[in-house]
């Protein structure tokens, strides 16, 4: 038996050593997923007693993180917009800064009870359409993703939420696998846009855990966004709007790429840290 406040101290000062910035949070959320109590738990009960296998149960946990494994991966799940999507090495842990493609496509939607075609490009754990289809009741989707193991982590979060009725998923490169023709109301898509150049500087946590399908794009980053401006035009409705994550410094260079695809208008739309993060595109 080991008190609360020992062993959470003890932790934090190890995850401290390796550089972690948000150690205090990752080692609250790792004793809460053992023990069940909460961080206010922590605080009000600092002497509580953990037991022998529950210590044990946590140490492995943090053992995990101690190497950079992200806290998503190692609970096995994050939170989205209004949703909880399950989560493994095999696609991207859902990102904060993504929402901003929902916030903008919601705005851009007068009438919820429509029933709109919407498409997701690289759908990953399935959190950018699913998490639209949540807020538009008569709506259908399709996913596509090129990875078959990240494909069948959206199809279960789509059955673990409820949305299997209305929503298809397909494997595919890009749009090359969908019936000729098909075209969409709505296109959400998060291509992989870090410059491969860039590898070296990002944390380990994402470089040594998360897929590289879901990162890297060749050509500066921008190598996807300029297959996508040849097939996105193809597939939208008159009158039909696509919303595309972005680096926050690709901006004006995705911009250029998609004023050669026939859109009307293009605008660049911020995150909540105000910093670039989605392009919308109205065709
Ligand atoms: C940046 S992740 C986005 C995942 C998810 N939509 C999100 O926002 O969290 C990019 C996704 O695109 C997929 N992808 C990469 N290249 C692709 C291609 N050529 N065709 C289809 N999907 C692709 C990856 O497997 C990955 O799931």
């Amino acid at each position: 038996m080991a008190a609360l406040r020992d062993i959470r101290n003890k932790a934090i000062q190890k995850l401290d050593q390796t550089g972690n910035e948000t150690s205090g949070l990752d080692v609250d959320l790792l004793l809460e997923e053992v023990t069940g109590l909460t961080p206010m738990d922590f605080i009000l009960e600092p002497d509580r007693q953990i037991g022998a296998q529950q210590e044990a149960d946590f140490q492995t946990l943090l053992g995990r993180r101690l190497l950079q494994e992200p806290i998503s991966q190692i609970l096995g799940r994050k939170d989205f917009w209004t949703l909880t999507f399950k989560v493994s090495s095999h696609c991207l842990t859902p990102r904060p800064d993504s929402e901003t493609l929902i916030e903008a496509a919601l705005k851009s939607i007068s009438d919820k009870k429509k029933t709109l075609k919407i498409l997701d490009l690289g759908t990953g754990s399935g959190c950018l359409i699913l998490s639209l289809l949540s807020e538009l009741p008569h709506s259908t989707g399709t996913a596509i993703d090129i990875s078959d193991q990240a494909l069948d982590l959206a199809k279960e979060n789509a059955r673990r939420l409820g949305f299997q009725e209305r929503c298809t998923f397909i494997l595919s490169d890009w749009a090359k696998e969908l019936p000729l023709g098909k075209k969409f109301d709505i296109i959400l898509c998060n291509p992989p846009y870090i410059a491969e150049e860039e590898t070296a500087d990002l944390p380990p946590d994402v470089r040594d855990y998360e897929p590289h399908i879901a990162l890297f794009a060749r050509n500066n980053g921008l190598e996807e966004y300029e297959k996508l401006g040849k097939t996105l035009p193809g597939l939208m409705v008159v009158g039909g709007r696509a919303f595309l994550e972005i680096g926050h410094e690709q901006g004006m260079q995705v911009a250029s790429i998609f004023k050669n695809g026939g859109a009307k208008d293009i605008r660049v739309i911020q995150d909540l840290a105000g910093r670039d993060r989605c392009i919308a595109l109205d065709f």
